[in-house]
C-alpha cells in the first residue's frame, strides 16, 4: 500500500465527502438558474429591440407608386440612439429591395409576422438582429391590397452583456456564501463533534500504567462506544493477566519461605555440631546463601503485595507515623548498635491514611538500607512531622546515591555496582510501589549537610493532630 503513509483526518474525510457533492450541486443549480435568467433577459431585450418597428411601419407610405419612409432624421435619431448600444435598421420591400435604412444584412427566408431573432456581426461588432414582416395599413386611395415590408433592426450587445455580468454576480455571490458557510459550519461541527474523542484521549493519556480501571463509556457518544468497549475489554484482560502474574509470584515466594526456613535451621544446627573447620567454612557459605535467598523471597512477596491488584488488599486506616516508627525501633537500635551507628529519632505525631503493614514494609526497607549502607560510626535519623502534609524521613550520612542513579535505583533488581551486603535490588522498588499506592510522593534527596542520603515520603492528605 503506497499511500498507507498518507494521513487521513476525519475532518478531511467529512469535508471531502460533504463539500464535493455540495459544490457540484451548487454549480449545477447556479448554472440552471443562470441559464433561465439569461433566457428571460434575452426575451425582454428582444422585445425592446422591436419597439421601433411599429413606428417605422406607420411611416412607410406609397409615393408616386413607390414605397418610401417618411420620417425626419431627428425622429430616426431618437428611435435608434441608445445610451450604451449602437443600433441600425433597414426596411425592405417584398422583393428584398431596400426602401430605407443604414445597414445591409441579408434577410432570412420565410419570414412571418412573428419577429425572428438571431446573432450576427456588423462592422466587426457582435449584434442581435430582429426581423419581422409587416403588412402596411391598406391604402384607401390606391385601393390596392396593402403591401408588405420587411423591417430589420440590430443593436450591439453592450447592455445585454452588462446585464449578464450583473446577473452572474448576483447568482454566484450567494452560492459562494453558501459554500463558505458550509465549510465553516462543517469545520466547526467536526471540531465540536470530535471533542468527546479528545476527552477520551486525555483520559487515557493521563493514566499511569497502574490504572487499569475501565473508561467510562456512558459519557461518550454512541459512535465511539464500541471503541471504548473494546478498549475496556483489553484493559480488563490486561488487569487479569497482571493479577494472575502477581498472585503466582506471591504464591511462589510464599511457598519458598517455609522450606528455606527449614533449610536455614538445619544448616545452623549442622554448623553448631560440626568439628571440621573445612566443613564449617562450607556450611557458613550455605547459610549465607540461604539467608540471601530467604531475603529475596521475602522481598518478592512484599513487592507482589505492594503492586496494584496484588493479593494484598489495602486496609486503609488512620495511622500515626510516630507510632509506626516506634514499632520496630528496638530491632533497628540493636542492629545500629552492632555497627556502632548513632540511630536517632525526631518524631512528631502526624496522622496519615494508610495500610499499616504496607507502610511498615516501606519504612523497614528505608531503615534497612540506611543501616546497611552507612559506614560504621555513621549517623541515621528517622523523622515524622506535619508540614502541611504528612512527612516521613530517613536520613543518613553514608555514601548516598549519585543524582544520576536516583531514578534507576527505583527499578526492580537494580543495585549500584559494588554495594555491600546481600541485597537483591528490590527494596526501593517496594518503597516506590507502596508510596504510589498511598498517593504519596517519594523524594530521594541529599541531606542539608551535603553528605549521605535523605529519603522523604510526603503524604498529601494528613493532619498534624492525632485523630480521636
Ligand atoms: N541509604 C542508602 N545509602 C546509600 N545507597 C543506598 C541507600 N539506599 C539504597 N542505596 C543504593 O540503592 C541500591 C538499591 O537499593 P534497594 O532497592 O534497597 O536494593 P538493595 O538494598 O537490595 O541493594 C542499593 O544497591 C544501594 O546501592
Ligand atoms: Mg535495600
Amino acid at each position: 500500500m503506497s499511500d498507507s503513509r498518507r494521513e487521513t483526518t476525519l475532518r478531511g474525510l467529512l469535508l471531502g465527502s460533504l463539500l464535493g457533492p455540495l459544490l457540484g450541486l451548487l454549480v449545477v443549480a447556479t448554472g440552471v438558474s443562470f441559464y433561465g435568467a439569461r433566457l428571460a433577459a434575452t426575451h425582454a431585450f428582444d422585445r425592446v429591440l422591436m419597439d421601433p418597428v411599429q413606428a417605422l411601419s406607420q411611416r412607410v407610405v406609397v409615393q408616386n407608386g413607390k414605397l418610401v419612409l417618411q420620417m425626419s432624421p431627428e425622429t430616426l435619431h431618437t428611435l435608434f440612439t441608445h445610451v450604451y448600444d449602437v443600433a441600425w435598421f433597414q426596411i425592405l420591400d417584398a422583393r428584398h429591395q431596400q426602401i430605407a435604412g443604414n445597414m445591409n444584412l441579408p434577410v432570412p427566408d420565410r419570414l412571418s409576422s412573428k419577429p425572428r431573432f438571431y446573432d450576427a456581426v456588423i462592422r466587426g461588432a457582435n449584434v442581435r438582429v430582429g426581423v419581422v414582416r409587416v403588412r402596411l395599413d391598406s391604402d384607401p386611395l390606391v385601393g390596392n391590397e396593402a403591401p408588405e415590408v420587411i423591417i430589420q433592426v440590430a443593436e450591439t450587445l453592450i447592455r445585454r452583456d452588462r446585464n449578464l455580468y450583473e446577473l452572474m454576480a448576483l447568482m454566484i455571490t450567494p452560492a459562494l456564501l453558501v459554500v463558505l458557510t458550509a465549510i465553516a459550519m462543517v469545520s466547526f461541527g467536526i471540531g465540536h463533534g470530535l471533542k468527546p474523542l479528545d476527552a477520551l484521549r486525555q483520559e487515557i493519556a493521563n493514566r499511569s500504567w497502574h490504572d487499569l480501571h475501565p473508561v467510562n463509556e456512558m459519557s461518550a457518544p454512541l459512535e465511539i462506544r464500541p471503541v471504548i468497549v473494546a478498549l475496556n475489554q483489553l484493559l480488563a484482560d490486561l488487569a487479569h493477566v497482571l493479577d494472575t502474574q502477581q498472585r503466582f509470584l506471591a504464591n511462589a515466594a510464599h511457598q519458598l519461605r517455609t522450606p528455606l526456613a527449614g533449610l536455614q535451621t538445619q544448616v545452623e544446627l549442622l554448623l553448631r555440631d560440626s568439628r571440621s573447620d573445612e566443613t564449617r567454612d562450607a556450611l557458613r557459605v550455605v547459610l549465607d546463601t540461604t539467608r540471601r535467598v530467604t531475603h529475596l523471597a521475602n522481598q518478592l512477596l512484599a513487592l507482589a503485595r505492594a503492586e496494584p491488584g496484588g493479593s494484598h488488599l489495602l486496609n486503609m486506616q488512620y495511622i500515626n507515623l510516630a507510632d509506626l516508627v516506634e514499632l520496630d525501633m528496638a530491632m533497628w537500635l540493636a542492629r545500629a548498635q552492632a555497627r556502632n551507628i548513632d540511630l536517632g529519632f525526631e518524631l512528631e505525631p502526624v496522622m496519615v491514611e494508610a495500610d499499616m503493614l504496607q507502610l511498615g514494609e516501606m519504612l523497614g526497607n528505608l531503615v534497612d538500607n540506611a543501616l546497611r549502607y552507612t559506614q560504621e560510626g555513621g549517623v541515621i535519623t528517622v523523622r515524622s512531622r506535619y508540614d502541611g502534609a504528612g512527612i516521613l524521613e530517613v536520613e543518613d550520612n553514608g555514601p548516598g546515591i549519585p543524582e544520576a542513579q536516583r531514578e534507576k535505583v527505583l527499578e526492580r533488581f537494580y543495585r549500584i555496582e559494588g554495594s555491600p551486603g546481600n541485597g537483591c535490588g528490590l527494596g526501593l522498588s517496594i518503597v516506590a510501589e507502596i508510596a504510589r499506592s498511598h498517593h504519596a510522593r517519594l523524594q530521594i534527596l541529599t541531606p542539608a549537610s551535603g553528605r549521605g542520603l535523605l529519603v522523604r515520603v510526603v503524604f498529601a492528605s494528613a493532619s498534624g493532630l492525632p485523630h480521636a
